[in-house]
């Protein structure tokens, strides 16, 4: 399974690349805002930082405005795909960003329904949002689960990018549902490393070799 960071911040990007366990990355307009850049800047750096697929997401409602759009992202660098929404507009955009030899991400997905529209579309990857799901009580990970059956049974193409991933233990279910790409904020990623059993073996190995090292012995 693949590893996106789903961040806009390119100091996550650059420390998380460091520890070489990042293939992609992903943002989203939420995410674009809250570093209050210019985008095209945004972009073009994170590009600069992973080689990997970086999504950029249109913000137009239009299929045309879209494309156009989408022709501007992706000449930014060769590895961005194109997040467009799940929507008959969105599945337009798809269509036509594939005859013209881009990428796309389809994004806001919450059934399967919806996921077999985009992969029939043609979409590179689909996004389905689990966090958001269970925040309304509903099991997004059996959604995942779901997708990534029926898509190997019945052999489409697209990438399953499990999406609002909340916490490691989704990690652990998206991988074990079979999903392409787990995409995970930086504060989960993080806390991927973690384990006390860790944390004490590092310490105590420390202690030993300190105390071995007391004068006489
Ligand atoms: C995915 O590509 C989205 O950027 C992201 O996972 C959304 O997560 P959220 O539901 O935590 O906003």
């Amino acid at each position: 399974m693949k590893l996106f960071l789903d961040t806009a911040n390119t100091d996550e990007i650059r420390e998380a690349m460091t520890w070489g366990v990042i293939d992609g990355v992903t943002t989203n307009p939420t995410l674009v805002a809250r570093e209050g850049r210019d985008f095209h800047h945004l972009l073009a750096e994170i590009c600069q930082l992973v080689p990997g697929p970086v999504s950029a997401e249109v913000i137009s409602t239009t299929a045309a405005e879209m494309v156009a759009e989408a022709q501007v992202l992706a000449a930014v660098g060769a590895q961005v795909v194109i997040k467009v929404p799940m929507t008959p507009a969105g599945l337009q955009a798809t269509t036509k960003l594939k005859e013209l030899g881009i990428k796309t991400n389809v994004t806001l997905v919450f059934s399967f329904n919806q996921a077999l529209l985009a992969a029939k579309a043609g979409a590179a990857f689909i996004s389905p949002f689990l966090g958001r799901l269970d925040d309304l009580g509903h099991d997004g990970v059996a959604l995942i689960s779901q997708i990534c059956v029926i898509f190997r049974g019945y052999n489409l193409q697209s990438q399953v990018i499990a999406a609002s991933i909340r916490h490691p233990l989704h990690v652990v279910q998206v991988a074990s549902a079979g999903a392409n790409v787990a995409t995970i904020p930086f504060t989960v990623l993080k806390s991927m490393f973690k384990h006390p059993l860790t944390d004490l073996g590092v310490e105590r190995f420390l202690a030993d070799w300190q105390a071995a090292k007391r004068p006489g012995k």
